[in-house]
């Protein structure tokens, strides 16, 4: 098998968004392990099956496009009122469409969440299973990846906690075999 392309997402818009620096420093880790990109959801518009109907939003059409072109997602979310975030939830919606037969279905995921608090964001973890099972994606079991007091792991805007980066390597390792399995 070529090298796997995985596919980045966070579930925070906000720039210095720790999520979003977990991803990037994944991505920079990542060696010859594999490729990874990151796609922001800024441009995603509210789900609204009007518009879906009528025409696919630009951006919208582009997440799909990206999802199919992934070998595997890595998604890395916040918890906001023990749940995932709006941002994240709305986008996974437009992406499960069409139902049962979506770019989703069949998709490896590996989720993250990272907190400031101790928990890690470990809520929004089991809200993401929950709905990442409804879009019938393969989500990656084994360990679960949770970051508690993210914000001790931040240094100028990078993430440098090096436990970590080894744990969500060992995750990457996970998804990999996941992705082989059925390729
Ligand atoms: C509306 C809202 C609700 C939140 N709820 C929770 C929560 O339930 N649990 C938690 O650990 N942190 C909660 N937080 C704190 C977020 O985890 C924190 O703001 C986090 O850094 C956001 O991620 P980001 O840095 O990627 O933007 C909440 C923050 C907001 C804005």
């Amino acid at each position: 098998m070529t090298t796997p392309r995985l596919l980045g997402i966070s579930g925070s818009l906000r720039s210095q968004s720790t999520n979003t620096a977990i991803l990037k420093s994944l991505c920079a880790r990542l060696g010859d392990q594999a490729e990874m990109s990151l796609f922001a959801l800024n441009d995603i518009p509210l789900y609204n099956a009007d518009i879906e109907t009528q025409a696919l939003p630009a951006s919208v059409a582009a997440l799909k496009e990206a999802i199919a072109q992934a070998d595997g997602l890595i998604i890395c979310s916040p918890e906001y009122n023990y749940g995932t975030s709006g941002v994240l939830k709305n986008a996974l919606d437009w992406a499960s469409r069409p139902g049962f037969n979506s770019p989703l279905k069949n998709k490896p995921v590996l989720i993250m969440t990272s907190s400031p608090g101790v928990l890690g964001g470990v809520r929004a973890q089991s809200q993401l299973r929950e709905t990442l099972s409804a879009t019938l994606s393969r989500v990656i079991c084994g360990p679960q990846i949770v970051i508690p007091g993210v914000n001790q792991k931040i240094q100028n805007g990078h993430f440098v906690d090096e436990t970590t980066i080894e744990f969500m390597r060992a995750g990457v390792d996970h998804l990999i075999a996941e992705i082989k399995l059925w390729s």
